[in-house]
């Protein structure tokens, strides 16, 4: 996602009561932060936040926190939420290898995967968000109950995610190829994901569980 630099977005953010300055302060502690017991559920690499505020509005008794590792998406997405009253969501500036930084294990009931950047060379293979180094941390934050929402353009990404899913013994619940000819209702959906489905390419779903339901 390309965006403009803003050398003061770090000063900027503070501003913000959805942005979290020192996330790693409620590890273990979220609930208080929320001031409830209701689920934890995450996106990783949230770019702008479209989806995540979707489903925060849609689903009060959810808390949604957004990551991602790019400052001026979180301004633009705690932007975005200037003059809502949306109280089930945070947003915070992070890059997913130190996501245990900031959860304890049990603390995350699901985690959302969009559109994550493919990296279609091999020798950038670790950095895909579904690279089993990664699965194996999602693992260590995740409740007994925990899923992996996955969404893709990329048939690559979502073969390779696949393969690495089921090495890391998650249980595959959902495999959907081409979502939007099932008719399957999404309720929420990403920027990316509305610029793919206006040039009508197929869009890939997948659900992975810690245990089978
Ligand atoms: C292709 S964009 C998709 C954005 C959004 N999910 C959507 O579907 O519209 C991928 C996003 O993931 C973020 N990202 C990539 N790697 C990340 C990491 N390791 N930690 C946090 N965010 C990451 C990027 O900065 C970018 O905003």
């Amino acid at each position: 996602m390309r965006v403009r630099n803003i050398s003061n977005a770090k000063e900027l953010l503070k501003e913000y009561a959805y942005y979290i300055e020192n996330p790693s302060l409620s590890k273990g502690n979220w609930k208080a932060h929320f001031k409830n017991h209701n689920p934890i559920h995450i996106e990783i690499g949230m770019g702008k936040g479209q989806f995540l505020t979707t489903l925060a509005k849609t689903y009060n008794s959810i808390n949604y926190i957004g990551i991602e590792k790019i400052e001026e998406l979180v301004l633009k997405s705690v932007r975005n939420l200037e003059n809502t009253e949306i109280s089930n969501m945070a947003l915070i500036h992070l890059n997913a290898l130190n996501l245990q930084d900031v959860f304890l294990k049990g603390e995350v009931k699901r985690i959302y995967l969009n559109f994550s950047d493919p990296w279609p060379k091999a020798r950038h293979e670790k950095r895909r968000l579904t690279h089993s180094n990664f699965l194996k941390m999602y693992r260590s934050i995740l409740s007994e109950d925990g899923e992996i929402h996955l969404k893709t353009d990329s048939l690559d990404l979502f073969e390779f995610s696949l393969g690495e899913i089921d090495r890391e013994s998650f249980y595959l619940n959902e495999i959907i190829y081409d979502l939007y000819n099932k008719q399957y209702n999404e309720i929420a959906k990403t920027e990316y994901e509305e610029k793919f489905i206006s040039q009508g390419k197929p869009i890939y779903k997948c659900i992975a569980s810690i245990n089978k339901d």
